[in-house]
């Protein structure tokens, strides 16, 4: 579970202060899909470093699951990283020249796992986003969608309880991007995995169950989706 409450970011810019979080309280459940808005500027990629423990809040309090991270120095906050967050993003940051296959390993490598476990958990992340065919592909020979789930193969691939993904969508054309909100839906209703992601767009926003809106660092709505629409179903302006 991820409790926050009064998060400020301050960054120091010359002499002037730039607020990108001023003051976010809020919980999310365990097992919650999220979806995050707000113009450009608002503070949600700056929250989802604090949420992903890249980055530590300026003041606030943050505790997950009963930890508090407001206070962890660079080393604790990169443990608790690795053994609680998956990250995906909008430009996929996978290695060139690698294969699918070698860019899901990676983060089992740093985790000190190798051999044949390392080979069997990456291959199944790989077959949990439908990938199992492209496994010796490079990136360059995959399309935007394809790589977009080698990405997220690669989040999954420590079991992370938390799933977060910064305008996933971002670099997708439309139907690609129902395709990858089919998957993290998926991975939501079979896992029970919390997947919280960043997007400008109300529509994809709309396939998740809660809609935080933030505006200079503050949310400014917060409401529960109870309906949210089944990717795969016809598009339907609201
Ligand atoms: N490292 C930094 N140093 C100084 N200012 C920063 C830094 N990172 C972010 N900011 C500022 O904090 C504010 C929030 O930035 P943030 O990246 O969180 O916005 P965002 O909502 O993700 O925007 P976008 O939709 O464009 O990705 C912005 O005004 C930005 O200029
Ligand atoms: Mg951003």
């Amino acid at each position: 579970m991820i409790q926050t409450e009064d998060l400020m970011k301050v960054y120091q810019m010359g002499d002037s202060d730039v607020r990108a979080l001023d003051g976010a309280s809020f919980t999310i459940e365990k097992g919650e899909m999220v979806a995050i808005m707000g113009p450009s500027g608002s503070g949600k990629s700056t929250l989802m470093s604090i949420i992903g423990c890249l980055d530590a809040p300026t003041s606030g309090k943050y505790i997950l699951d009963g930890l508090s991270v407001e206070n962890m120095d660079e080393a604790k906050l990169a443990e608790t990283r690795g053994r609680k967050i998956g990250f995906v993003f909008q430009q996929f940051n996978l290695l060139a020249r690698t294969s699918a296959l070698e860019n899901v390993m990676l983060p089992l490598t740093y985790a000190g796992v190798s051999g044949k476990e390392r080979t069997d958990r990456a291959m199944k992340a790989l077959e949990r986003v439908g990938l199992s065919k492209r496994t010796h592909h490079a990136p360059n020979e995959l399309s935007g969608g394809q790589q977009q789930r080698v990405a997220i193969a690669r989040a999954l691939v420590n079991e992370p309880a938390i799933l977060l993904a910064d305008e996933p969508t971002g670099a997708l054309d439309s139907k690609t991007s129902v395709e990858i909100m089919d998957l993290f839906q998926k991975l939501h209703s079979e896992n029970g995995q919390t997947v919280i992601l960043v997007t400008h767009d109300s529509y994809v926003a709309r396939h998740t169950n809660r809609i935080i809106k933030l505006s200079d660092g503050r949310i400014v709505l917060d409401e529960i989706n109870p309906n949210p629409i089944k990717a795969g179903a016809p598009r339907v302006e609201a």
